[in-house]
């Protein structure tokens, strides 16, 4: 057994050598299909993990525009670090963007696919973007081998549903190694995320699939980050495991709120007395208007419909999607306490922060969305200010009052709604605040701000587990 691993790892080392060879050439050509999140991500950081002749990364997208904007180093997402590190690469000479997925699939010997795969009507995984780009790889492919990541969140079963497709349909002459490759970055944190990950998941269905996607991490598993080797199933499934477990755990704690509400109890501490023991921990222990993003509620939708294809009910996970709808609305609920609703006609109502949480500009999914379409309903006059979410809330809410500073939208406001944990509301002036609100109601659904500030400065204020 020992002896086996030693080989192993002797032969890992080999090939290592042997590859990044001393010839000064890069040996890798990677294509990363799809500039979103995790495709952006994931290129930038390859890039920066490698030495300049190990690796050439080539960021694909169809949308030309996009494209266009990347190689003048303008990226489509608020992320941070990113931008300066796509500069950085693109300097080094190792990180290029093109919009000819052809003839760039046709020169690279490993193919991240990492493409969207938003949730269907029906609550399955949409996955014909996935499928079209795989279609383009398959007819592309020249190099011999060539290692095909599935990096996109995909339904369990996928990994064997293109094994199938490529036996039908790829070159016979080309070596196609498949390996399932689930991310674990959170946005906000993405950079640090890929760099520090907690683990790599690395599912194949054959030992020699694993050999280039080994070599392109090595910088990572040099770092001691725990790799775990799996079948293509069972990556699959673990990443819908991991952000349907978080889901849960924040359902639950959401709910031990709702509670403490009613019983006096805190929240804060109950949260802290729980994660001191070590098998619960502290993470994602906040409660909040719910989980959004385009994670979170997609993947446990995602979840649900394979396990229903499956014929298993997956109680707990239905129960943290139905808690986390309720959850949504709980900031109006709390704000109904003090103006009812008929009586929000004509009210001001200040939103702060729209973005599903703080250091994105991503309102996927965002509590800010069903508040503001409820405080639209009651005819509620609604001011907000979002640091960077704000021209994506344009699209979907032109007509409410978009303001370049918080203090803008808290003027005349008859109540505060503190949506999004974005350091800056927490380092308000509230003297000032409340000088500037007409009636000073603050209902604080992230639990950022002093109560003992805003109580002495006269606020009715309101948190979520807090009394
Ligand atoms: C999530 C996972 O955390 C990542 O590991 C995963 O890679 C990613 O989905 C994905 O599948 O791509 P992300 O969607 O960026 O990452 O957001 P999280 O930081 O997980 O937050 C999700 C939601 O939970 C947010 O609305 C956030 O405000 C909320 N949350 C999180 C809380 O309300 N309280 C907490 O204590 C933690």
């Amino acid at each position: 057994m020992v002896m086996n691993i030693l080989v192993k790892n002797l032969l890992f080392l080999y090939s290592f050598v042997s590859c990044f060879g001393c010839n000064g050439s890069s040996q890798y050509t990677v294509s990363i299909l799809g500039t979103g999140y995790v495709g952006l991500v994931t290129g930038t950081c390859i890039t920066d993990m490698h030495k300049n002749d190990e690796v050439r990364v080539y960021c694909l997208d169809i949308d030309s525009y996009k494209i266009a904007n990347l190689k003048k180093g303008i990226i489509p997402i608020y992320e941070p670090g990113l931008s300066e590190l796509v500069q950085k690469n693109i300097a080094r000479n190792m990180l290029f963007f093109s919009d000819d997925i052809a003839e760039t699939i046709s020169r690279s010997n490993i193919i991240f696919l990492a493409v969207g795969t938003p949730t269907a009507s029906d609550g399955s995984v949409d996955t014909s973007y996935f499928y079209n780009a795989l279609e383009q790889v398959v007819k592309n492919i020249s190099r011999n081998p060539t290692t095909l990541v599935l990096k996109s969140t995909l339904p369990i079963g996928t990994g064997k549903k293109v094994t199938g497709y490529i036996k039908q349909h790829a070159d016979p002459s080309i070596t196609l190694h498949i390996v399932s490759n689930p991310e674990f970055l959170r946005e906000g944190t993405a950079i640090k995320d890929t760099m520090n990950a907690d683990r790599i998941i690395i599912g194949s269905n054959a030992s020699q699939d694993l050999q280039d996607i080994q070599q392109l991490y090595s910088p990572l598993i040099k770092k001691n980050i725990p790799i775990l080797y799996t079948d293509l199933t069972t990556a699959e499934t673990i990443k819908y495991a991991s952000n349907s477990f978080l889901a849960l755990k924040l359902s639950y704690i959401n709910e031990i709120a709702n509670l403490c509400d009613k019983t006096g109890a805190n929240i804060q501490q109950v949260a802290k007395g729980i994660g001191l023991d070590k098998r619960i921990g502290f993470s994602f222990l906040q409660p909040g208007p719910g989980f959004g993003g385009s994670c979170l509620p997609k993947d446990t939708l995602g979840l649900l419909a394979t396990a229903k294809q499956w014929g298993i009910s997956l109680n707990t996970v239905e129960a943290a999607v139905a808690t986390n709808e309720y959850q949504k609305l709980m900031p109006y609920r709390k704000l109904k306490k003090y103006i009812p609703g008929k009586s929000l006609c004509n009210t001001t109502i200040a939103i702060l922060g729209l973005s599903f949480k703080a250091n994105t500009d991503d309102i996927r999914y965002s509590a800010a969305i069903p508040l503001i379409k409820k405080l639209q309903e009651k005819k509620a006059h609604i001011q907000v200010f979002d640091p960077q979410a704000m021209e994506h809330m344009k699209r979907i809410f032109p007509n409410i009052t978009y303001c370049d500073t918080s203090y803008k939208a808290i003027e005349n406001a008859d109540a505060v709604i503190v949506l999004t944990e974005w350091d800056e509301f927490k380092n308000l002036d509230f003297s000032k605040v409340k000088q500037l609100m007409r009636d000073a109601i603050i209902i604080d659904s992230r639990n950022l701000l002093s109560i003992a500030t805003l109580r002495t400065l006269g606020f009715a204020y309101n948190g979520i587990g807090i009394s």
